[in-house]
């Protein structure tokens, strides 16, 4: 049987999540739910935000299910609940980081470089006070990111938007020899296009539904990804996976704990629903429940819409909302 990891961590986290197994549960696939420790809730518990036993049970699943991290309770300590999420990344080398946007005729794919770029770079302080951050990729890291990128075109539109700041840097003047030889060597049919990132941050914001799968280094994927939850609804409906190229993917909504409404009921459970149907479809291979959630939740948006999309639902009633119009394929081989 597989299993999911599902590591709750702080704040809100621990409520989406709960909805998000409760709709796992009622889905006709043969998983076992294991909860974890991890984040701040682990350094109170452990002593550490991502302790040897959840990483262990996180390489045995065949997907990881995570709520959210962080919190003003842990600010200022010696060791941050974030470092555990930077640690599981890495040790489950997820390169690749979807993050899907969709809305009102908007339906756009970020692939954002996850475990390189600036935010993984040289850095320090020299003598004299500077203090550096660095941007950096090998050829290798750049190819496996893109191979990424026109596969997933190639699933959608057969278009691939590669988003860097060649006329600037060294780093994306690879980049985009990197992409533009792959373009040409593996995937000469997909529609290969190359954008500066300031203009495609405009473009982003006027024109959404002109885009389809757009590619990018870390850092430039953190912020344009954030651009395309704005919008596209908010951050309480946005979703990510982020995947290696063997093992467990992780799949967490793009927002944070937010302390400011955790344990109110408040929480928009939507952007962990829609990891869970990422989950269902990069990481248990189940395509079509993965679209029998989406449905269920865009239905559950309709109906009972929780505080930050203009309704007065809670977090449990959306989840109540999402069960209720949860249709599942029938034809299946599974023993329900
Ligand atoms: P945040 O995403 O937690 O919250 C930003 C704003 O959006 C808040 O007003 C919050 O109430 C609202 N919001 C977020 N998710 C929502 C949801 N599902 N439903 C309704 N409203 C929602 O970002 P913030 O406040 O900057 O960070 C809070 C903590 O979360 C910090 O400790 C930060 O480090 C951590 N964080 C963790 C992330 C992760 O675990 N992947 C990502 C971003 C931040
Ligand atoms: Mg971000």
């Amino acid at each position: 049987m597989t299993v999911v990891a599902c590591l709750p961590g702080d704040g809100i986290g621990p409520e989406v999540l709960e909805q998000a197994v409760r709709v796992l549960e009622q889905l006709p696939v043969d998983v076992e739910i294991a909860r974890l420790p991890f984040g701040g809730a682990a350094i109170d518990e452990l002593g550490e935000p991502l302790p040897d036993s959840t990483l262990a049970a996180c390489r045995e699943s065949g997907a990881v299910l995570l709520g959210a991290v962080g919190g003003p309770r842990w600010e200022g300590g010696a060791i941050r609940p974030e470092a555990g999420l930077l640690a599981l990344r890495k040790h489950l080398d997820v390169y690749a980081n979807l993050r899907p946007a969709t809305h009102a005729g908007i339906d756009l794919l970020v692939v954002r470089e996850l475990v390189g770029g600036l935010y993984f770079g040289a850095r320090g302080t020299r003598a004299d006070g500077t203090v550096f951050d660095t941007c950096e990729y090998t050829p290798a890291q750049v190819e496996r990111i893109a191979r990424r990128a026109f596969e997933l075109a190639r699933t959608r539109s057969g278009k691939l938007l590669s988003v860097d700041k060649a006329n600037v840097l060294e780093t994306s003047r690879l980049w985009r020899e990197v992409v533009t030889w792959l373009g040409r060597t593996e995937y000469p049919e997909i529609e290969l296009r190359h954008g500066l990132v300031d203009s495609v941050a405009m473009w982003l914001v006027m024109h959404p539904e002109e885009f389809d799968v757009l590619v990018m280094e870390n850092t430039f994927g953190d912020i344009l990804s954030d651009v395309a939850a704005g919008v596209t609804g908010g951050l309480g409906l946005a979703s990510s996976a982020s995947l290696g190229d063997s093992g467990p993917g992780i799949f967490e909504p793009v927002h944070g704990s937010a302390p400011d409404i955790a344990g109110t009921g408040k929480a928009n459970p939507t952007g962990m629903l829609r990891s869970l149907a990422l989950a269902l479809e990069h990481g248990l291979n189940e395509p079509a429940l993965a679209q029998s959630v989406r449905a269920a939740v865009d239905a559950a948006l309709e109906k009972a819409p929780t505080p930050d999309v203009g309704g007065t639902a809670t977090t449990r009633e959306f989840g109540d909302a999402v069960m209720a119009a949860l249709e599942v394929p029938v034809e299946r081989g599974g023993g329900l």
